[in-house]
């Protein structure tokens, strides 16, 4: 299938969190552009927009960041984009929404990765290990008032991209017609 052909709902179907080896293969600055819109056109809180992002090419922060995180996607990720969140509070009611904010553009990005025909994991969890987060907050200059979420590598997949089984539509939708 050519990518400009994948409809948005080929797109659901074939996302894939994707730990595998990438190919040695750059992705082209177009083509991250494309993808970054499309984390940054996500529905937010209040449209308050508190996600951010790094998107790491650079081949030397690439290494540091996988010896921070290895496996086999981070070792050889042509590049890793990382969402940053802020904390916005409502003034009027106190809401604050910067997870919420943070996984709706996640899930449009990994989209946009899919239909561009590359893979990518969202790596949540394994931010959370260990020291981890400091350690990138100090290898990227993370601002105080941000606050690392995720690591995202990404890249032509090596290997074939599967999404995991999912329970039957009847276990978890109910119509209430
Ligand atoms: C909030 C969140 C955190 C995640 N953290 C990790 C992670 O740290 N490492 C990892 O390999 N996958 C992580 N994943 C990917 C999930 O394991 C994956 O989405 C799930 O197993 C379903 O598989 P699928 O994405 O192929 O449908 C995370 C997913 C989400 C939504």
């Amino acid at each position: 299938m050519n990518n400009s052909d994948m409809t948005f709902y080929d797109a659901i179907r074939k996302r894939g969190s994707y730990r595998q080896e990438f190919l040695a293969e750059a992705v082209p600055e177009e083509v991250l552009l494309r993808i970054m819109e499309a984390g940054c056109r996500a529905p937010s809180g209040y449209n308050f927009q508190t996600t951010s992002f790094l998107v790491v090419t650079n081949p030397d922060l690439l290494i540091k960041l996988a010896d921070i995180a290895p496996s086999p996607a981070t070792n050889t990720a042509p590049a890793m984009i990382i969402p940053l969140s802020s904390k916005k509070k409502s003034p009027k009611t106190g809401l604050s929404f910067e997870i919420e904010d943070y996984a709706a553009a996640v899930e449009n990005i990994l989209l946009a990765i899919t239909a561009e025909g590359y893979a990518a994991v969202w790596m949540d969890g394994a931010v959370n290990l260990e020291d981890r987060r400091e350690r990138i907050n100090k290898l990227l200059h993370v601002p105080d008032d941000r606050y690392v979420r995720a690591i995202i590598p990404l890249g032509r997949p090596e290997k074939e991209v599967t999404q995991r089984k999912k329970k039957p539509l009847e276990e978890r939708v109910k119509w209430l017609r």
